[in-house]
């Protein structure tokens, strides 16, 4: 890359990191978007599709506990945890949930983990690219 190109790539870059944030808060609720009715249909959902593994409360029952600081997901990121829930869980039915259903459930562990819900659903198109981190830091 010529260095000119190189500098305005670096600046856009800098940019966006910089106002990343802002939008999100303009956004309304926490850093990462999902609404309230979202995280209510994730609930169910994942009382009938995950807690008798990880329990009713996400606090691990013959799983790992999806829930606090010390949680197996705390550290991973949205889009991580998001891949892996859509291709490996339920352990016993890998991806027989719809992507909206996946998209809920992912609200309900976000909402579980002390987020904040906002007036913009979560999507897949952010679900699977966000680097923000389970764990709010
Ligand atoms: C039949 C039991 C069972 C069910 C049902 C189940 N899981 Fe799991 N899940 C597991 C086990 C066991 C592991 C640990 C796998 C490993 O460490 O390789 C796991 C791991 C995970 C992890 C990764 C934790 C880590 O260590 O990074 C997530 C996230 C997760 N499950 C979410 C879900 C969600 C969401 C559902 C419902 C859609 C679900 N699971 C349903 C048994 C289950």
């Amino acid at each position: 890359m010529r260095l000119a190109a190189l500098r305005i790539f670096l600046a856009a870059t800098t940019l966006s990191a910089t106002l990343l944030p802002f939008a999100r808060a303009a956004a309304g609720g926490d850093a990462i978007a999902f609404t309230a009715p979202q995280a209510a249909i994730g609930a169910k959902t994942y009382a009938k599709n995950c807690a008798s593994c990880h329990g009713a409360n996400l606090g691990g029952v013959t799983a790992p506990a999806l829930v606090g600081r010390t949680s197996a997901i705390a550290q991973q990121s949205l889009a991580e945890v998001y891949e892996y829930i859509s291709q490996q869980m339920p352990m016993t039915a890998p991806g027989t949930l719809s992507k909206a259903q996946y998209l809920s459930i992912l609200a309900y562990i976000l909402q579980k983990n002390g987020h904040k819900a906002g007036s913009r659903p979560l999507s897949a198109s952010v679900a699977s690219t966000d680097t923000a981190t389970i764990q709010k830091p």
